[in-house]
């Protein structure tokens, strides 16, 4: 029986992790560790649907993701991180659930529809447009009660509730094998990219990552995109309209109001700004390069870390499983009529 209850998320190996996915996701799950039983997957498989003709992209960047994940504070004694395609309890989960959902309702899901058209797909694979079953596979195979996640997953929160009671209705309506989960969504659901795109995105060349160098991160931040209209410094600024004002209200949320304060007055010029927030930036990523240094020279360490962590995942997927199965009676306990 589960004790406390579960946190179930995810991270596509298709590149290292940047700011964005710390403020949506990462700094939840490293708030909630203590509380919550909980669950990283990093989603191979899933990286595949978009990726599987970059094979080695995806195998180079599992260390780096786990290698993310732990940098920023997740503590390997307390969290259970794993990998997609070593638990083939997901793999079936995700056969059943395929039943459960239809063809259509994938086609609408808006998170499918707007990445189709950001990969340029007009035609799209099979696994592909029907990650976001797999995705429910991911977060009910151990019964997951929160999904720490950035906005753009929601339909694909909404959708795992919708099959998990579907599932419970159909094969044990008397006491619900599956947990709906819950989402919880981070401080900052979606940060723009450098570039000033709604997104920041590993495949969109708009992002700071989590291991980026203090200089790398310095001449990021210099070149993000700012109120266009403001030429001079004097001249009155748009906050709204300005990247860097909203990085500033993610990183440097106690000077925040001074810094737009000063910026409408054209009292801050972007120069001066821009560094402030390399400056928050490189506060907030200092510790977390230090631990990273710490693993990169211990990579045996982090192969035992998912080693065991799948293990773990194993023992509770198969036994949900077999589980399911007897509910869906696909067993050979029936009898002949
Ligand atoms: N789709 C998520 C992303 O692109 C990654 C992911 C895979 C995930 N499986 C998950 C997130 C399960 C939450 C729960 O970031």
């Amino acid at each position: 029986m589960k004790k406390q209850k579960r946190i179930l998320t995810g991270d596509r190996p298709t590149g290292r992790l940047h700011i964005g996915h710390y403020v949506g996701s990462l700094a939840n799950r490293v708030r909630l560790q203590d509380e919550y039983d909980s669950f990283i997957e990093i989603a191979d498989i899933q990286a595949l649907t978009t990726h599987f003709e970059r094979p080695e992209l995806i195998s180079d960047s599992i260390l780096q993701v786990t290698m993310d994940n732990l940098s920023v504070g997740l503590d390997p004694n307390k969290v259970t991180i794993f990998l997609q395609s070593q638990i083939p309890a997901i793999a079936e989960l995700t056969i059943f659930y395929s039943m459960l959902t239809t063809v259509n309702t994938l086609r609408h899901n808006p998170t499918v529809k707007s990445e189709a058209a950001q990969y340029g797909y007009d035609d799209m694979s099979y696994g592909f447009l029907g990650y976001p079953v797999s995705q429910a596979a991911d977060i009910s195979f151990c019964n997951a009660d929160l999904v720490p996640v950035g906005e753009d997953q929601r339909p694909h929160i909404e959708l795992c509730r919708k099959i998990v009671r579907r599932f419970n209705d159909m094969y044990s309506p008397n006491e619900p094998l599956l947990t709906e989960p819950e989402i919880l969504i981070g401080d900052f659901p979606r940060l723009p990219g450098l570039d000033g795109n709604a997104k920041m995105g590993k495949s969109l060349g708009n992002a700071i990552y989590l291991s980026d160098p203090p200089e790398t991160v310095h001449q990021k931040a210099m070149s993000a995109v700012t109120d266009p209209s403001r030429i001079r410094k004097t001249d009155p600024g748009h906050p709204e309209v300005c990247t860097v004002a909203t990085y500033h209200q993610v990183f440097t949320k106690e000077e925040y109001e001074d810094i737009v304060a000063r910026c409408r007055a054209g009292e801050i010029g972007c120069v001066a700004c821009k560094k402030r927030l390399s400056n928050s930036l490189n506060t907030l990523l200092a510790p977390f390069r230090e631990r990273r240094a710490y693993y990169e020279n211990h990579l045996d360490e982090v192969r035992q870390i998912i080693e065991a962590g799948n293990d773990r995942a194993n023992a509770i997927g198969n036994a949900l499983s077999s589980r399911m199965k007897e509910c869906m009676h696909l067993t050979l306990k029936g009898g002949a009529q």
